[in-house]
């Protein structure tokens, strides 16, 4: 870190220390515009982060931070296609596949991918994607939360644990000679999608495809050449929802909303890309979540959808978030002085009420929340939407004024943060802008610390010790030179 940086840090750490002495009620008492000075707008979102401990000099340092770690610099170098996945000398050009001039590559894949769509359809009434990971968790976030745009007499099935109850749940009940067999892998190495996809061949499935960026091992494995689906190496699996990753939802979406989730990420890449960064919403929200974890000290934050078709948000985030940001050295492999992320953590609203918000309220620790809702128009009853709306903002309220009493069991300590984010509707175009927000944001705290949150070699370690217990467990010999732990848990298994 130069000298620029670390005084950028410590001027951070200077607003941290006075704006610790005030309470949220007093920020707000302080400054009578501040609800509206800290709310920003994007494509399809709005984000209120008047609640978290926060003020204009504190920004102002965030801003000068940001500068100091060349944030301009590294977004143009991203933009521009420049190998900013620096360990693995990679562009890193996810936002080129829902760019509306994609490179002739992506538009050929996504031409393909149409006339698949069309095509297929008539034929299978079940899809059975296997993926895990990136493989998994987007295109599962986006079927789920497009529901209501599906289009009807496809069944979508998932399945990416190695645990063999969850193939067997997702084929469980279909046809096999009406179903598609999808398998999404990047590498096409992937040992758990590998065991379920061998398992769904052997069931006999009337169509296989794949989406990878290994076709010759899907070609190989025996995927008809015709149906396999390309991503490239410059789309890290956690930002490959927009490639074919996807193209169960091309198929099971109504025609449309998939090109219109692209659509609004590509409205969020514009923003990111040209609005300063005062206006820039994910990378003022990228610097409230360095403040909160690294000049508060908050170890981790809650997002809490109140909406249960972003159920699956909070895992969706845990990958993007925890895999991109969860490092221990800088770009240049120098320790960290500070972490690049918090720990990503929640459940849709207002079920998580019942459940954690209890800690949230009243535990020792404060762990600033992030809440989404949809402020649009909302599925089932009518009367729910304003329970819902009415739930979120009594909770924010709640979490900020506290409530004393003589009754130490019974007394809010308050003061603790939160940001509201408010996304137009619940469609496809600003689900595409929330979950390019949050990629940019990602992008935006690495820059923030000086890390690359492209690669994941901290993956790497267990995946290797599985292969070489997996034989043992099988029946073979223990290895040598294991732990006595694992050694015993090794013979315990085997003989059980
Ligand atoms: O867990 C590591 C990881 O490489 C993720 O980054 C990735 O999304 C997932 O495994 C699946 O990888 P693949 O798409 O190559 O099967």
């Amino acid at each position: 870190m130069n000298a620029n940086q670390k005084d950028a840090w410590a001027q951070v750490a200077a607003e941290a220390a006075r704006l610790k002495q005030l309470s949220l009620i007093d920020l707000f008492a302080a400054e009578p515009n501040r609800a509206d000075a800290l709310t920003l707008a994007a494509p399809h979102l709005l984000a209120d982060f008047s609640k978290q401990r926060i003020d204009a000099s504190a920004l102002a340092a965030l801003e000068a931070l940001a500068g100091a770690m060349d944030f301009s610099g590294w977004r143009a170098k991203m933009f521009a296609g420049a190998p900013v996945n620096t360990t693995e000398n990679r562009p890193a050009m996810h936002w080129a596949l829902r760019a509306p001039d994609a490179p002739e590559e992506v538009r050929a894949c996504q031409v393909k991918m149409a006339a698949f769509a069309h095509r297929i359809r008539r034929e299978i009434d079940a899809i059975v994607h296997l993926g895990i990971g990136g493989s998994d968790l987007g295109p599962r976030l986006i079927m789920d939360a497009l529901k209501a745009h599906r289009i009807r007499g496809i069944e979508v099935r998932f399945a990416a644990n190695v645990d063999g109850a969850d193939v067997a749940d997702a084929t469980a009940g279909l046809k096999p000679a009406r179903t598609l067999l999808i398998v999404v892998s990047k590498t096409f190495t992937t040992q758990e999608t590998l065991a379920n996809a061998a398992f769904v061949r052997a069931w006999g499935p009337k169509h296989i495809a794949a989406a990878t960026a290994a076709p010759n091992k899907a070609i190989e494995w025996g995927v008809p050449a015709s149906s396999i689906f390309p991503f490239w190496d410059w789309v890290g699996g956690r930002y490959s929802l927009w490639s074919s990753a996807s193209l169960c939802c091309a198929i099971a979406l109504a025609s449309g909303p998939y090109q219109r989730l692209l659509a609004g990420a590509a409205a969020m890449d514009a923003h990111f890309r040209d609005a300063p960064f005062p206006r820039n919403l994910p990378a003022i929200s990228a610097a409230v979540q360095m403040w909160n974890r690294e000049a508060l000290g908050h170890g981790s934050y809650a997002l809490v959808p109140y909406s249960e078709r972003l159920r699956l948000l909070p895992a969706f985030l845990q990958q993007l978030e925890m895999e991109s940001n969860g490092k221990g050295v800088t770009r240049d492999g120098a320790a960290l002085a500070r972490s690049a992320c918090a720990v990503t953590w929640g459940a849709a609203g207002t079920n998580a009420q019942h459940s954690f918000f209890q800690l949230l309220h009243q535990g020792v620790d404060e762990i600033p929340v992030e809440l989404i809702l949809n402020s649009g128009a909302h599925e089932g009853p009518a009367s729910h939407r304003a329970k819902v709306f009415a739930n979120v903002l009594a909770q924010a309220r709640a979490l900020m004024i506290g409530k004393p009493s003589s009754d130490p069991h019974r007394s809010f300590p308050g003061n603790r943060g939160s940001t509201l984010m408010a996304m137009d509707a619940l469609s496809p175009e600003a689900l595409g802008a929330l979950l390019a927000f949050y990629e940019h944001r990602t992008f935006t705290q690495a820059v923030l610390s000086g890390t690359n949150p492209f690669d994941q070699f901290g993956v790497e370690l267990g995946k290797e010790m599985a292969n070489a217990l997996q034989p043992a467990l099988e029946g073979g010999q223990t290895p040598l030179g294991l732990d006595a732990s694992t050694e015993n848990w090794v013979n315990r298994l085997r003989d059980s």
